[in-house]
């Protein structure tokens, strides 16, 4: 299974050396058909472009034989039956069923869990109109306005990053606020903005005993009782969503507040889950409905197409590509949509902590390269931030754009450029600008030949940098539940090339327990001593300047 045994990728590694021989500009030269060749559609209203990739039918090719020879299809079947993916955690992992329909049977140990995932969807219906029809109302009888989703990671990131981006679907009449961190600031930030009588707090968490939720959930309560003073109508403002039913009723919150979901959905793959009832609380259910409709489209795209036409699969081969042969570690997303400003960190989680992974799934150590560092942040904004260290830095980072042609905004002005400058820098990655082009530019504007030849070396842009180009009609709630599945299986795709894991993450353990053990330091009057001597240090000093630790 070792990916470098594999001899497809021996072979594309052996590809290397002439694939790079080859600029993007003498590619798109030679190859008049390239676009048409390397531009794929996803239904009627995606496409993505891979042209500007440092790739060729060869490498493609190639890339799908490795697939091929890896059974990557049993895998990808798996994900949407019975399976022990996540063999470390000893769980299915079955996130795919939460956007499938009603008539389809899917068997988790000769049981069908389609039909709980959709008891749950009408419960979220119901809770949607009880609000919406002011039939749900606060302890004073005024109708609900504001809405607190409480929780972090999986519980936060998605239904945040959602609900920004289809805020123009937002006609309920409600306002979501999300609370996530454990610095008060957030929460004390949050409770400025609405009033008791008019707020609903969802309590999000799978486990229901993540620290910064249950923290800041105690907290919202405090501040909800002392601005009501009576216990018994915490129920009318609190709900909860999470897998861990005792947990929530030790909270106070009753099983009939509680939204369910189950444990083969994973943390940042839950959004589909009740998880997302914010989204479906400020956008009307009918567009979670939606939401979910683009992501089942774009499963069974997953599922039923061959590699060679297969979006997902392609994204993910070619991140093999870009990171295990070409050496290039790190992926940049730059949604060109101020809506998807918190995309790049939905898809930090659920990339990251997927397949920032150094054993395989025989706990062995693996020699080769897995999980990219992603990053990113809308265009233009970028653009005049880090753009210059893509355009000419020593390290080639490649770059998803994404874009949509028309806006749910009426600035027809603004929506042309802001598609000319993403455009634009995909073309000056993909090309640059040689040290001919630059002299003869200079030339023009009248600098001497000395003057041209101190300047022009600082404006060489050495082009040949990939980046791929996800282009939707427009951002409904159907195409972004196909977008952010297609990043789902991406990373799924990825982890199972590299043999590995996706769905745990013991990597956040050791940080908690840690912070239990210094969390108790900081309250304790004695000395710190049973630590490093920096973070003795740093305790110690901690405590000389903030003196409330003391008390
Ligand atoms: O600490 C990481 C993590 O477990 C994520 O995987 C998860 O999304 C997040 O914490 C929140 O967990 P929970 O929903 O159980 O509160």
């Amino acid at each position: 299974m070792n990916l470098l045994d594999q001899p497809a990728f021996v072979a594309l590694q052996r590809m290397k050396a002439q694939e790079l021989a080859l600029s993007l500009s003498q590619r798109f030269a030679l190859e008049p058909r390239r676009f048409t060749e390397f531009c794929l559609p996803f239904g009627e209203h995606m496409q993505v472009d891979f042209s500007r990739q440092l790739w060729s039918s060869d490498v493609k090719a190639q890339l799908c034989k490795l697939a091929r020879d890896m059974d990557l299809n049993s895998p990808i079947q798996a994900l949407f039956g019975d399976n022990l993916l996540n063999h470390t955690e000893e769980r299915a992992v079955l996130h795919t069923v939460l956007r499938t329909p009603a008539d389809i049977t899917v068997l988790l140990k000769g049981t069908n869990v389609v039909p709980f995932v959709h008891h749950e969807l009408a419960r979220i219906k119901v809770f949607c109109q009880q609000v919406h029809s002011g039939e749900w109302r606060g302890f004073n009888g005024q109708t609900i306005t504001d809405v607190v989703n409480i929780g972090i990671g999986g519980s936060d990131l998605g239904p945040a990053m959602v609900t920004e981006a289809l805020a123009c679907y937002q006609d309920k009449g409600i306002r979501a606020h999300f609370v996530s961190n454990m610095d008060g600031a957030q929460l004390a930030q949050v409770l400025q903005q609405v009033d008791a009588a008019r707020t609903l707090f969802i309590v999000s968490s799978k486990s229901f005993t993540t620290d910064e939720t249950m923290t800041n959930a105690r907290a919202a309560r405090e501040w909800f009782l002392a601005a009501c003073g009576n216990a018994v109508d915490v129920k009318k403002h609190f709900v909860a969503v999470s897998t861990n039913t005792k947990a929530v009723q030790a909270f106070g919150i009753s099983s009939d507040h509680m939204f369910e979901f189950w444990d083969w959905v994973g943390g940042r793959f839950s959004l589909w889950s009740a998880i997302g009832l914010p989204i479906a609380l400020t956008l009307g259910f009918e567009s979670f409905e939606e939401l979910l409709a683009g992501a089942h489209a774009m499963d069974l795209h997953f599922q039923d197409t061959p590699f060679e036409k297969n979006v997902p699969v392609l994204m993910a081969l070619l991140s093999i590509w870009n990171i295990n042969v070409l050496g290039l570690r790190s992926e940049g997303v730059f949604p060109y949509c101020q809506a998807l400003k918190r995309f790049p960190a939905y898809l930090q989680q659920l990339n990251m902590e997927s397949n920032g992974k150094r054993v395989n799934n025989q706990g062995e150590k693996i020699s080769h390269n897995t999980g990219p560092i992603v990053w990113g942040e809308v265009g233009t904004n970028g653009q005049h931030a880090f753009f210059q260290l893509l355009h000419q830095g020593s390290q080639v980072v490649p770059a998803d754009f994404i874009g949509f042609a028309c806006s749910s905004y009426n600035y027809p002005e603004h929506q042309r450029k802001l598609l000319g400058n993403m455009l634009a820098q995909a073309e000056a990655m993909a090309f640059g600008k040689n040290y001919n082009q630059v002299a003869k530019e200079l030339t023009c504007e009248g600098l001497s030949t000395e003057e041209v030849a101190k300047l022009a070396p600082y404006k060489v842009m050495p082009g040949n940098r990939p980046s791929t180009t996800v282009l939707c009609d427009e951002l409904t709630p159907y195409n972004l539940g196909a977008l952010i599945a297609m990043y789902e299986h991406k990373t799924f795709v990825q982890g199972i090339i590299w043999d590995i894991n996706s769905f745990d993450q013991w990597g956040v353990e050791l940080g908690k327990k840690l912070a239990a053990r210094l969390i108790d330091d900081l309250a304790d009057k004695a000395e710190t001593t049973d630590h490093d001597s920096a973070t003795n240090g740093l305790v110690a000093q901690i405590k000389k300047w903030n003196l409330a630790f003391k008390d």
